[in-house]
């Protein structure tokens, strides 16, 4: 009897012992592996940010974890960064396709589309386009400043009071964005606006949630009617949303005139008539995808930046002394303004520095067989950059764990942008809506600092920073409280 239970025992332990997932010949070391489960268990799914600091400091710049049976590699610092984005930038610049969110994307759009002519051609038309801007009449900056008009009204209503500024901040980058999209904004109690705000956060949530790893991992749960459904729910609501939206501007174009990005893109349709890549339900993703990746993200920002503001009164005031020397006679800001305001740029740039707002960027994926820091990476092998790490690292910032726009000016007091800044990451992936987010970030940041004082709530408590870690890093919510700026 006893010989038996041994044999048995022994015969698990073999099963499991080949169950464990093994790492290829050469490849980023790591924890070992359990069977199945692979290293989740290495990780809080609440926020992993501090696991993977720890896993860096035992295996280095560049390790491996297992998600499931999967193999995956984590990039930390700048050097493993620049190699791996910048000096092998198309070996990187895969998108992994086995996950919820392609299927939630159904593996159209932008955002997560893999490397090749489909991601090429939307990713050289949305670049193209928000560049020349060639939309009717109205600039960017036009668009931009309409939107803060509307901000302003919010902030007024509260002087001498507080208020609360996350949907303040993020009805204005959705606007923003529609704007540019279908050239039009809506109303803070507008359906499209209540709908597409509540279906994205659901979205964000249930995609960097347990249930969305659950499904990663186990691939034969993916058809139980398991919680993660709600996305693909969210999903369909905001595809049948859209759809109203571009058949109302299929009415209302005058083709060859387009007003905004949407317009644009049924025009380039008309000159490719044949070309399967330029589609309407492929537009109709394309949409969602440039609305997502561009509210949250310059939202989270913007309350950061104003959270620190706040509590480091005498750099806002220094910014305002800047902005009104700068501005002095002139009705608003533009963009070139920048080049003439030094410190702005630098608070800014720290403002992006210590928002770190997408931690782990988007996942990547190789596209061949590749080396990194001198290991070996099969292709296919999912991406993970750690941009916490780079906008932390010693040795590449003066002030690498303090809010401080040092960081970000040299002994002249002149801007400087030192290599480790990547918040838009870096290589043919980076963001797309890099220059749109820069533009949205200093005009609202100027335009609202002439005209107001933030100040931090005397019965706020001491302020937190730790943030609220999900797919983009955002403050706990605060309170801010308004005043006219007597030079206003
Ligand atoms: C402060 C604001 C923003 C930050 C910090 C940010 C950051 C990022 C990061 C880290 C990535 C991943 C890059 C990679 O995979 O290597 C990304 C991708 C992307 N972002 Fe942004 N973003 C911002 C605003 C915007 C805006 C306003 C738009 C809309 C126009 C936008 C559209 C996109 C798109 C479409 C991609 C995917 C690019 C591709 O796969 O080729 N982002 N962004």
């Amino acid at each position: 009897m006893s010989v038996s239970v041994i044999l048995l025992l022994l015969c698990i332990f073999f099963i499991v012992f080949q169950l464990r997932p093994k790492r290829p010949k050469n490849f980023p070391p790591g924890p070992a592996p359990l069977p199945i489960l692979g290293n989740i268990l290495h990780l809080s799914l609440r926020n992993p940010l501090k696991d993977l600091e720890r896993l860096k400091k035992s295996y280095g710049n560049v390790y491996s974890l297992f998600f499931g049976p999967n193999p995956v590699v984590f990039i930390h610092g700048v050097k493993a960064m620049k190699e791996a984005m910048v000096t092998r930038a198309t070996d990187f610049a895969g998108r992994p396709q086995d996950l919820f969110i392609n299927d939630l994307a159904k593996r159209k759009g932008v955002v997560m589309i893999d490397h090749g002519p489909n991601w090429r051609e939307h990713r050289r038309f949305a670049l193209m386009t928000m560049r020349n801007f060639g939309m009717g009449k109205r600039s960017m900056e036009d668009r931009i400043h309409d939107e803060i008009e509307y901000t302003m009204k919010t902030l007024e209503k509260s002087i001498g009071k507080t208020l609360s500024p996350q949907m303040m901040f993020h009805h204005a980058s959705s606007n923003i964005i529609n704007q540019v999209l279908y050239g039009t904004r809506f109303e803070y109690d507008d359906t499209f606006m209540t709908e597409t705000i509540r279906c994205f956060t659901e979205i964000a949530k249930i995609t960097n949630g347990p249930w969305a790893m659950l499904y990663d991992t186990f691939p034969f749960i993916r058809k139980l009617p398991l919680p993660f459904r709600k996305g693909f729910e969210n999903v369909e609501t905001l595809r049948f949303l859209l759809l109203g939206l571009l058949n109302e501007h299929k009415k209302t174009r005058v083709p060859g005139e387009p007003q905004d990005l949407v317009e644009c893109y049924l025009d380039e349709m008309d000159k490719r008539p044949d070309d399967p890549l330029f589609s309407d339900e492929q537009l109709n993703r394309f949409a969602a995808d440039l609305h997502f990746a561009g509210t949250d993200t310059t939202s989270n920002t913007l309350l950061t930046g104003f959270l620190y503001l706040m509590n480091y009164p005498h750099i806002q005031e220094r910014c305002q002394q800047e902005i009104d020397k700068v501005l002095e006679g002139k009705d608003r800001a533009c963009f070139d303004d920048r080049h003439n305001m030094p410190y702005m740029q630098a608070v800014i740039h720290e403002v992006q520095r210590v928002s770190n707002t997408v931690p782990l960027s988007v996942f990547h994926c190789t596209t061949k067989d590749t080396q990194l820091a001198g290991y070996s990476i099969p292709k296919g092998t999912t991406i993970i950059q750690n941009l916490t790490s780079v906008h932390n690292e010693e040795g590449q910032w003066k002030y690498p764990h303090e809010f401080n726009p040092e960081n970000f000016l040299n002994d002249q007091g002149e801007f400087v942008k030192p290599d480790a800044f990547m918040p838009f990451s870096a290589g043919p992936r980076m963001c797309l809506g890099e220059g749109l987010a820069r533009m949205e970030l200093f005009l609202i940041m100027v335009t609202l600092l002439r005209k107001f004082d933030f100040i931090w709530p005397e019965d706020a408590g001491k302020p937190d920073f730790t943030p609220v870690y999900g797919i983009t890093l955002s403050p706990r919510p605060y309170r801010m409280k308004v005043q006219l700026r007597s030079s206003a």
